[in-house]
């Protein structure tokens, strides 16, 4: 069985025990402000390999380093330009993602083999106290099996990664529910790979445009934008999104339909679902409302469409993901 160790506080004796695992090369599950990361020695390459191994990870999908702030960032990249500076200052620690050109102090697994590494301060308290305690960076994607949905509890962790993770610290549910924001700063122009909770906007207001990169990359293709494979983040069930108010066709099978908003009337049998019409809620909710419903045996699961505005951008990258069909 998996060890879960409840964590009150980055005070706790459980950061300690967690951060000795890590420096033995083992895997730590612990809680960000975003999702549970499946957290590792970033500059153990063999640590590293654990987490591929652990997720079902392909290897050309990199992972996100998590450093304790600008300066331990610095040491892992091979030019830290103005607008990083700029940005880590403002968003810092956040759930902001820069990727930068790689030092080479970057092994070459967290990079995928590529010329850049991604670099994240959470801010998560106990995020924080565990990167200290390691006293290295950690490679941490979220932890959950690759293609899956990302963890917004302990227990997700446990029941996607099961006897792979040393340990799992449970901080309780995550604050933002949706991963970070990754801004690419390695090519001509700041470009958002990953819409999060940072906004567009709000980066816009700090360093001018900024692009937003909206291709997919199908499964298994060399990825210019690693990781973003179309289908990504998804339930069991088989998800749909329909126009909020159309008439409701009969569902086969145990069905759910997620109403934002309001819920119209709905067939026999079918369990509705009321969500706020708030994308922060929305975003905070939408993970664990996909496990809840996998866990309940749920077969399809009906979802009103979010609004278009940029508000709701990030939920619906997920929501496009989580229905996308299923790559060969
Ligand atoms: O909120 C988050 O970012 C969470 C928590 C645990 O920090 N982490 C997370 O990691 O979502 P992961 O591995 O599930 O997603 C990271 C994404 C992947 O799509 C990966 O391809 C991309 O970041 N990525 C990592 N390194 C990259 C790089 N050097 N260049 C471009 N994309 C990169
Ligand atoms: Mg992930």
């Amino acid at each position: 069985m998996t060890r879960i160790r409840p964590v009150t506080g980055p005070a706790d004796p459980a950061v300690l025990e967690a951060a000795a695992i890590l420096r033995g090369g083992g895997l730590v599950a612990f809680p960000t402000e975003t999702v549970y990361g499946l957290g590792a020695d970033g500059l153990n390459s063999e640590a590293v390999a654990r987490i591929y191994a652990a997720k079902g990870r392909p290897a050309t999908n990199p992972v996100i380093l998590h450093v304790d702030g600008p300066d331990a960032a610095r040491a892992l990249v091979a030019t830290w330009p103005e607008v990083a500076a700029v940005l880590a200052a403002r968003f810092w620690p956040g759930p902001l993602t820069l990727v930068l050109p790689a030092s080479e102090a970057v092994p070459s697994i967290v990079r995928a083999g590529g010329p850049s590494v991604a670099l994240r301060c959470p801010a998560h308290p106990v995020a924080l106290a565990l990167i200290r305690a390691a006293g290295r960076p950690l490679a941490a994607p979220s932890a959950n099996r690759s293609q899956h949905l990302s963890p917004t509890l302990a227990a997700h962790v446990a029941s996607s990664l099961g006897d792979a993770v040393d340990l799992i610290l449970d901080g309780g549910p995550t604050e933002a529910g949706l991963e970070s924001t990754i801004l690419d700063l390695s090519g001509p122009r700041p470009r958002i790979l990953r819409p999060g909770p940072i906004a567009p906007a709000d980066l816009v207001a700090v360093v001018g445009p900024v692009e937003l990169w909206e291709g997919a990359v199908a499964a298994g293709e060399i990825q210019a934008a690693p990781g973003m494979a179309e289908r990504h983040y998804a339930p069991r069930a088989r998800l749909e999104l329909v126009v909020p108010g159309a008439g409701l066709s009969r569902p086969q099978g145990r069905s759910a339909y997620v109403g934002l908003g309001s819920l119209p009337a709905l067939p026999e049998g079918v369990r509705g679902v009321l969500l706020p019409l708030d994308a922060e809620v929305v975003g905070a909710r939408l993970y664990a409302l996909l496990h809840d419903l996998d866990d309940a045996g749920c077969e399809w699961i009906l979802m009103e469409r979010p609004p278009e505005d940029e508000a709701w951008l990030a939920v619906r990258d997920r929501l496009r993901r989580a229905s996308a069909k299923e790559t060969p």
